[in-house]
C-alpha cells in the first residue's frame, strides 16, 4: 500500500531522480528545436500537469502554456469514448504546438486531441508523451518525443492517477 491510497503491491518503475534525468533530455531536445519558434505547449489535463512543468520550468526562450481537458469516459482502467471537457483559449492558428500528454495507451485520446488542433491550422504540431504504452495501440499517432517505453500495465503517480489517485507520488507505480 502506498501512503494514503489504498492500491495493494504497487511497484515502482520509475523513480523521481529517473524522471526527472529523462525530463531534462526531452527538455533539451525540445529546445533544441523549438528555441527559435515561440512554441505553444498544451499540456492534456488532468494526467500532464506535473510532467509539463517540469518540463517548462527551465526553459530560457519565448513560450505559451495552455491546456485541454478530455474525458475519456474511465471507468477504472478502461477507456470508453472521449468528449471534450475544456477547449484551449490560447488561438493555435500559425503557431508551434506542443501537445504535452502524461500517458499514451490505445492513441484515441491523442488522436481525437491533434485532430481537433489540426483543424485551427498550427503552423506545426508535435508531440511529447511522458509514457507510450505499446500494448494496446489501435491507433497510430505519431510521437516526436517519448519520456518511457512500456508494453502494458496500468501505471499511476507523477500526475497519473487512477479514478483521481496517486497523481501526488514523485515516482511512477505499475498496479495490478
Ligand atoms: P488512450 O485514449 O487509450 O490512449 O488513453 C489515454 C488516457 O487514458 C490517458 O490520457 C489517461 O487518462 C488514461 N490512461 C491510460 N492508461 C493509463 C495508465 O496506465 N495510468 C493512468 N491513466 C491511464
Ligand atoms: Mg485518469
Amino acid at each position: 500500500m502506498i501512503e494514503g491510497i489504498q492500491i495493494e503491491n504497487p511497484i515502482l518503475i520509475f523513480s523521481q531522480e529517473e524522471i526527472l534525468i529523462r525530463v531534462s533530455e526531452l527538455r533539451k531536445r525540445i529546445a533544441e528545436d523549438y528555441c527559435e519558434r515561440k512554441p505553444l505547449f498544451i499540456g492534456v489535463l488532468k494526467g500532464a500537469f506535473v510532467f509539463l512543468a517540469d518540463l517548462v520550468r527551465k526553459f530560457d526562450f519565448p513560450l505559451e502554456i495552455d491546456f485541454i481537458r478530455v474525458s475519456s469516459y474511465m471507468g477504472g482502467m478502461e477507456s470508453k469514448g472521449i468528449e471534450l471537457i475544456m477547449d484551449t483559449s490560447i488561438p493555435v492558428e500559425g503557431r508551434h504546438v506542443i501537445v504535452v500528454d502524461g500517458i499514451v495507451d490505445t492513441g484515441a485520446t491523442l488522436r481525437f486531441i491533434v485532430g481537433r488542433l489540426k483543424l485551427k491550422n498550427p503552423a506545426s504540431l508535435g508531440v511529447c508523451a511522458l509514457i507510450d504504452k505499446k500494448e494496446k495501440r489501435g491507433i497510430e499517432v505519431k510521437l516526436d518525443y517519448v519520456g518511457f517505453e512500456i508494453e502494458n500495465g496500468f501505471l499511476i503517480g507523477y500526475g497519473l492517477d487512477l479514478n483521481e489517485r496517486g497523481r501526488e507520488l514523485n515516482g511512477i507505480y505499475l498496479i495490478k
